[in-house]
């Protein structure tokens, strides 16, 4: 089974499972993990931010972002196409009473600047934090880059907003553009970024910010239920994670490219393989049933997925996936393409 629907299905490998079971373990609510510690500080210092905390989720990483931003002015601006908005779920409305504000994504994954703007005109709410997210899954795993961070960065602290950064694959971004996480981060407040994405650990992310924004994450951490106790166990694979796997990614978005190029052949596939910048594909299907499509796949070994809407196909690369796998999933779906067309 070739399995493209997320680069959330990979699995641990051999190295992986080794350091797990050699971690060293604390009890992390007290603050003795010392492998946890380790990652923490090698997290914050990859964001260029004073400090981190482990949590058990990206979800939660958001979550927790978005409940000390907004403690005390309770609204936040959200793009339309958002993780935020559509797979959390109500988190911030119900345990933080937050007025979750949506503005349009470009294409892009931008935020609109005329929505901003005229946001900051009607004075309509008063926001404590704008969310951006890079890179941007349901924009196809596109980039933001340095210039427009710094744009929305100037835009929301002219607004007296801080600037929170869904960074679940930071890395795939600044890998496209060819820079430093670093470059990417300087800007914004606060950015979470995952382990078990891309990077190919089982659980986790990180949350990363100032001192004082990290200490009050702590305590909501806490109070989600999110304190875990001898979690050194998967922290270890989350920090072998960071330390070996972080610059294969490039060969997911090589591998992203081939399948894209091979797509675009195909008249009854609509794609614009220039907007493929990382791991993320999608697609739109002329004339063939999406479900159908989707059934006839998996029939054949090759998951993909459609989380926006029928006729939308998904595919995502990741570290399980490699060049014969990839060689195996274009002939899958080539043959679908052509026996469902005919
Ligand atoms: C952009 C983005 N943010 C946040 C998350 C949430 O991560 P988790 O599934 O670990 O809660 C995801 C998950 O796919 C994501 O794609």
């Amino acid at each position: 089974m070739i399995d493209l629907r997320s680069d959330t299905v990979s699995k641990p490998n051999d190295s992986m499972r080794k350091v797990i079971q050699l971690a060293e373990v604390g009890d992390d609510v007290i603050g003795d993990d010392p492998t946890v510690q380790r990652l923490e500080q090698l997290s914050a210092q990859t964001a260029g931010k004073d400090a981190a905390l482990y949590v058990p989720s990206g979800t939660m990483g958001n979550l927790i972002a978005l409940l000390v931003h907004c403690q005390t002015r309770k609204a936040a601006i959200v793009g339309s196409e958002s993780h935020i908005l559509w797979h959390e779920g109500l988190g911030a409305t119900a345990l933080g009473g937050i007025h979750l504000i949506s503005i349009e994504n470009e294409s892009d994954g931008k935020l609109s600047d005329a929505d901003l703007d005229k946001f900051a005109q009607d004075k309509v709410a008063d926001p404590a934090v704008v969310c951006i997210e890079n890179t941007h899954n349901r924009c196809g795993g596109r980039v933001l880059d340095e210039k427009y961070l710094s744009e929305i960065a100037n835009h929301a602290h002219r607004l007296n907003a801080k600037v929170h950064m869904d960074g679940a694959r930071i890395f795939n971004a600044a890998l496209a553009l060819n820079c430093e996480i670093t470059d990417l981060t300087r800007n914004v407040d606060s950015v979470s970024f995952c382990f078990s994405k891309g990077l190919g650990a089982p659980i986790g992310s990180v949350l990363c910010g100032d001192n004082e924004f990290i200490k009050q994450a702590r305590i909501v951490r806490r109070n989600l239920g999110g304190g875990m106790r001898q979690v050194g166990m998967i922290a270890s694979a989350a920090e072998y994670a960071l330390q070996n796997n972080v610059k294969r990614l490039i060969d997911d978005h090589s591998n992203a490219k081939i399948i894209a190029d091979a797509l675009s052949k195909f008249p009854q596939i609509e794609i614009n393989v220039n907007e493929v910048e990382t791991n993320i594909i999608y697609f739109n299907l002329n004339n063939i049933d999406g479900d159908i499509f989707e059934k006839t796949l998996a029939e054949k070994g090759l998951y993909v997925s459609r989380p926006k809407s029928k006729q939308e196909v998904r595919i995502v690369t990741h570290i399980d996936i490699n060049e014969k796998d990839i060689k195996q999933a274009i002939e899958i779906l080539e043959s679908v393409i052509t026996s469902l067309s005919s």
